[in-house]
């Protein structure tokens, strides 16, 4: 018999039964994974109960006896124990026989095994689960305590392969999860996490308990105290080791933390509530990010979150009037622009996606003290054109070009060097269009080959004004160009050959920051400043869009989009639906900080199709997924061109689209610069079909919309990123009449 992954040893000893050790023993016995199992206690009465409870098969009368004829040999004892037993079993280890531990320092075992082996020992494999119980003991074991957990295996030089294998078989067997790290950096990490943590428990609890005059303190002592030192409470001779033996990494952690904490009091005594903001709600957001992977289990990688697929079935029409969430990329520009301000910006409708908190989390990075977001209100303690600080690590942006693109043009400015990165699909994208202007300016900036993500920029360089003419229509490299030039000798200017969004222009004169706009050239001088003021951050239009096209094409939707931005350079989806004969109404026009904002009404209608005009595309360039649906859906022929740059967004979007409603049934055809898009009229509707969605929110979001005119079902695979522009999307789609779906693991942090 072996385990399902074909594991099988004849005779297992372990040495020290407690709960790790026995738990591990029973369900590799479970598992059909051992003949006998053999086990040795300094406590006669845990040996028996091993015995009685079928744990082991025998007990043996000393560590040495224990071994001799194992095949796989488990030290599981107190850390400062290893040595001791290894020197008492050292002579009676079988030549063959591969060894392993489980303790929660790695150096000191390694140096237990290298002083009664001798240096080249390769048999003994280092191995460390993250898993426990508040219980222990041989009557507290557990055959699925490593089921999903991880358990860390520590590697040198001299390991010797064939046991390293046998050992991962022996916990993948049981379930867990293994991961391989060096020695050194196991207990950088666990000092980090594990050690400190209890340390300060006891710690805390002892200088309560000992030196407060008021014991009182401990009836009152439910919340928090009990919460943060519930730790406080495991075995002290387990930590008493654990402490000893990690002795090195243990003192570099606590003397940052001592650091801090020096910081944190000097911030008390000067009453100065910023620091304290500052610090509280940075500690929040890691918590909140990090409660995610907690949840499922110590030191699991957030679960894949492309395992998301949406299930659509048909559905008959939209209807409803309601808000969708903020405007993205105003969203963006008032995290950048409230940190570079002098003063207090509050923001409202804030949009809170992954994309715009990828930007609010690199502020936070560079030491801007940002509170929220709370259902769309975010308050930012800017720092000024020169406060921001050196991140500590690189800038990790997920998915968002927007933060990627506009961030590298003020991080070209500053005094400390830096390196972004982002996921999967922002490493394919190119960010030579923003580079290219940025070294014009005297920027040092790298990039991966091909221009992609990482990027690293340089910080102390002179940059100097330039005016540049960009090679292609993109609001985020004008924007990137101009955030650079806040920081440049004289005056920057960018001309655009066709309007793409300003409101990076709009938001920089909210600010009191001049800006000359004259035709299609925009200018700024350096040397300014910007003042704190108070954004409301409309509903973004490219989120609206999928619910025009969805009540557009869907007979008997009536829709009201609220509360709407219609900036002039965004309402490409508005101009090409009224082309094609969609029914909008745009009512109760005003301005609110300085961007347009409506409500729309959305009527069903007849489409025709159309040939797009060119100058709607940068207009319209984040709506042409949807855009593509409602031509599917019009009478006639739809052809887009002069919208190459749909090829570079999160994914190609014309190969995608294209993909997506071939699979549907519609014969569309995409060309270099577009596509081509055969309508199927109003007779006629969309078959099942599956959609690779690349990943790509407006793609996912896209087909999701297609359900109204569609007479089967559709999946729609990886969707996990509608959550970087529209977090409630499947809540808000369903109340208005889709009938969506989510199938898979809603994992992800
Ligand atoms: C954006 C500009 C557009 C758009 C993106 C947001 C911005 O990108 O597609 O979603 O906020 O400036 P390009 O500048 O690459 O066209």
């Amino acid at each position: 018999m072996t385990t399902e992954n074909g594991f099988f040893v004849h005779r297992v000893a372990v040495i020290g039964l407690g709960l790790i050790g026995c738990s591990w023993v029973k369900g590799l016995r479970a598992q059909g994974g051992v003949g006998e199992v053999v086990g040795f206690d300094r406590n006669l009465d845990s040996m028996e109960l091993a015995c009685e409870t079928g744990i082991i098969d025998r007990y043996a009368t000393s560590p040495g006896a224990a071994v001799a004829d194992a095949d796989l040999v488990i030290v599981s004892v107190p850390i400062l124990s290893v040595r001791p037993v290894l020197q008492a079993l050292s002579a009676s280890l079988p030549q063959h026989a591969v060894i392993t531990d489980v303790g929660s320092v790695k150096g000191s075992v390694a140096a237990d095994v290298k002083a009664v082996f001798g240096a080249g020992f390769g048999r003994f494999i280092l191995g460390h689960p993250i898993a426990g119980s508040e219980r222990s003991g041989v009557a507290a074991a557990d055959e699925h305590l490593y089921c999903r957990h991880k358990v860390i295996i520590t590697t040198e030089a001299h390991t010797d392969n064939t046991a390293l294998q046998l050992v991962m078989q022996a916990w993948q067997a049981v379930g867990a999860d293994v991961e391989i790290m060096s020695v050194g950096h196991h207990d950088e990490v666990l000092a980090a996490t594990s050690h400190l943590p209890h340390l300060l428990a006891y710690s805390l609890v002892d200088t309560l308990a000992n030196n407060h005059e008021n014991k009182e303190i401990f009836n009152y002592a439910a919340g928090g105290f009990r919460d943060f030192t519930r730790i406080a409470a495991s075995s002290p001779e387990m930590w008493r080791d654990i402490f000893t033996a990690n002795r090195e990494q243990l003192l570099a952690t606590l003397d940052l933390f001592n650091k801090d904490l020096l910081q944190l009091r000097e911030a008390i005594v000067q009453n100065d509530t910023t620091t304290l903001m500052g610090v509280l709600t940075r500690a929040k957001a890691a918590r909140d990010h990090f409660s995610n992977i907690l949840a499922r289990r110590a030191f699991v990688e957030p679960m894949k979150t492309s395992s998301l697929s949406y299930l659509v079935q048909p559905a008959k029409c939209l209807s409803g009037t309601f808000r969708v969430p903020g405007d993205k990329s105003i969203s963006h520009r008032s995290i950048m622009l409230g940190s570079l301000a002098n003063g207090v910006t509050e923001v409202s409708g804030f949009l809170e996606g992954e994309d715009s908190l990828a930007t609010l989390q690199a502020f936070r990075d560079m030491g801007v003290v940002i509170e929220g977001p709370h259902r769309g209100r975010v308050t930012i303690h800017g720092v000024g054109l020169h406060g921001l600080k050196a991140p500590a690590n690189a800038l990790y942006v997920g998915n968002s070009g927007t933060s990627i693109r506009l961030l590298s043009g003020l991080l070209a400015g500053q005094s400390f060097d830096v390196e972004m990165s982002g996921d999967e699909s922002l490493s394919k994208r190119p960010m030579g269009r923003v580079a290219d202007p940025l070294r014009q300016m005297g920027a040092i900036v790298e990039t991966e080959e091909g221009g992609r993500p990482p990027l690293k920029i340089k910080g102390n360089q002179a940059l100097k004004g330039i005016h540049y003419v960009l090679p292609m229509a993109s609001a985020q490299v004008k924007s990137c160009v101009l955030l650079a030039g806040l920081y440049a000798e004289g005056s920057t200017s960018v001309t655009e050959p066709a309007p793409t969004r300003d409101h990076t222009e709009r938001m920089l004169k909210g600010f009191g920051y001049d800006v000359q706009v004259d035709g299609s050239t925009v200018t700024i001088q350096s040397g300014g400043e910007l003042t704190a003021t108070s954004i409301d951050v409309p509903a973004d239009i490219s989120s609206t869009a999928f619910y025009m096209v969805g009540a557009s094409i869907a007979p008997g939707s009536d829709i009201t989009l609220q509360h709407v931005g219609i900036n002039p350079t965004r309402i490409g989806v508005i101009n090409i639906l009224r082309a094609m004969g969609g029914n909008i109404e745009v009512m109760n026009e005003r301005e609110v900080g300085g961007e347009p904002v409506a409500d729309i009404r959305v009527r069903s209608a007849q489409l025709k199709g159309i040939h797009i005009p060119e100058d709607q595309v940068p207009l319209a360039i984040d709506e042409f997924p949807a855009i593509f649906i409602a031509a599917a859906c019009a009478e006639g022929e739809t052809i887009l061109t002069g919208a190459e740059e749909l090829r570079v967004k999160e994914s190609d979007r014309i190969q995608s689209m294209v993909d997506g409603l071939n699979s549907l049934g519609v014969a569309a055809q995409g060309t270099a610069d577009g596509a081509i898009i055969p309508g199927f009229g109003p007779e006629g509707s969309f078959g099942a079909g599956v959609i690779a969605s690349h990943g790509d929110h407006r793609i996912a979001m896209s087909f999701s919309m297609a359900s109204l005119r569609a007479d089967a079902a559709i999946v729609i695979h990886d969707c996990a990123n509608v959550a970087t522009s529209f977090p409630g999307y499947v809540e808000l789609a369903n109340s208005t009449g889709l009938q969506l779906q989510i199938q898979g693991d809603v994992g992800g942090d």
